[in-house]
């Protein structure tokens, strides 16, 4: 789960890592409260969950309250990258000498924590690592050593911070690097972390990913939750309890098993490009033991995806046999159908496994105009790309 900077900046606040004061609000005239009680000038602040708010226009300077009504005013309902803008965060402006880099993160390809700084901060920091690599220090961590006041500043020296930074810049690291820790964090980062003219070191933007698979150990995080940002299909089916996850494709995908939905994905994606480059639409495992209704809730979640144009079932049955899926397919298409939903996809159903047999008889046997089956998951990726991007029966 990503967070808002001013969440991250609250757990940064939390652990020690220094930070300044700040309110999140949702109106101009809150803006100009916060401003007024926060005292002199402010710095108004987009809060979406993109990066580049600054250059969009998302990051304004205000030298009083009315100031920063004003920038509020203009800020909030911007469009950032995709991402409306409903809060912003009023903050104590701050003098700035010099601006680095510092993150902590999970390497999953070298299986081990990650940290990273830089003396060239504040700019964006994918283009310091492709332009001047050298630039840009990547120090292992190990999770079990951590990391102390010795390693903060082995890590700063690799970042060619100056000298005189990094002594309390250590401190700093320190600090988050037990945020990380004890929030289950996958990502913290920092940018800028800057240097004030008095020598002061403060993180003046935050962005921390936790850990979803942590969360059952932090009951407090929920307070972080975002309904705005969850789509509303990947909503519904969570409710009904389903693996599902939405892509930007047009072919809807159910299976069962995730190592067969993650390959049929594949197969999808490969027959889409003789077909104009359809893609999966969304990733979709009912599971082993599933039942007829697992089938039919999660058809229901793909069929109500707009973007959807066809949809490919790829069962091998094992504990699920194939007459089941077969039913479920059908009882799916029947439930929608009773609704007064007028169900147009075509379905290309591949069964295999437990019962195949049986499965294939009853969906024969039904004759519904809109499924159709292939014996093979090649063909039948090719059929579904197929009817995609024909849109119905070629
Ligand atoms: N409280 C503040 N006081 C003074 N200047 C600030 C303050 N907050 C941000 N700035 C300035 O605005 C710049 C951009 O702000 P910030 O990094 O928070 O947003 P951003 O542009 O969205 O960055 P990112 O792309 O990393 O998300 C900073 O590099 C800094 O120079
Ligand atoms: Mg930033």
């Amino acid at each position: 789960m990503d967070l808002f900077e001013y969440q991250a900046k609250e757990l940064f606040a939390a652990h020690g890592v220094p930070v300044l004061p700040g309110v999140v609000v949702t109106t101009p005239e809150q803006a100009r409260d916060a401003a007024a009680e926060l005292g002199g000038a402010v710095v108004v602040k987009a809060q979406v969950k993109a990066g580049g708010r600054g250059k969009a226009g998302g990051v304004k300077l205000a030298q009083n309250a009315d100031e920063a009504y004003q920038k509020a005013q203009a800020i909030l309902g911007m469009d950032i990258k995709g991402h409306t803008v409903h809060r912003v965060l009023v903050t104590q402006a701050s003098d700035i000498e010099s601006e680095y880099y510092f993150s902590f993160l999970l390497d999953r390809t070298n299986r081990t924590f990650l940290a990273m700084a830089s003396a060239e901060g504040g700019v964006e920091i994918e283009q310091v690592a492709v332009e001047n690599p050298d630039a840009l220090a990547k120090v292992p961590v190990n999770p079990i050593d951590g990391v102390d006041l010795e390693l903060a500043k082995d890590i700063l020296t690799q970042g060619k911070f100056p000298l005189e930074v990094i002594e309390p810049a250590a401190h700093a690291v320190v600090k988050l690097w037990a945020a990380f820790l004890a929030e289950d964090a996958t990502l913290m980062e920092i940018n800028p972390l800057v240097k004030t003219p008095a020598g002061d070191i403060v993180a003046l933007d935050g962005k921390v990913t936790l850990d979803a698979n942590a969360a059952f150990r932090h009951p407090d995080h929920e307070r972080f939750a975002d309904s705005d940002a969850v789509d509303p299909l990947e909503r519904a089916a969570k409710e009904k309890n389903l693996n599902y996850v939405k892509l930007d494709g047009e072919v809807g995908i159910i299976g069962n098993g995730a190592g067969l939905v993650m390959s049929t994905l594949d197969v999808v994606a490969y027959a889409g490009e003789s077909f104009g480059g359809v893609k999966p639409a969304n990733f979709l495992d009912i599971g082993g033991g599933a039942n007829a209704t697992v089938m039919a809730n999660g058809l229901e979640v793909i069929l109500s995806d707009a973007s959807v144009r066809s949809v490919f079932v790829n069962v091998f049955g094992g504990i699920t046999a194939c007459d089941q899926v077969a039913h479920g397919i059908l009882q799916a298409l029947q439930l929608m159908e009773q609704r007064g939903e007028t169900v147009t996809k075509p379905l290309v159903v591949r069964l295999d496994g437990n019962n195949v047999e049986v499965g294939r008889k009853i969906l024969d046997a039904a004759r519904h105009p809109l499924v159709e089956q292939v014996a093979t998951m090649d063909g039948a990726a090719q059929r579904a790309a197929e009817l995609a991007a024909t849109g119905g029966r070629a």
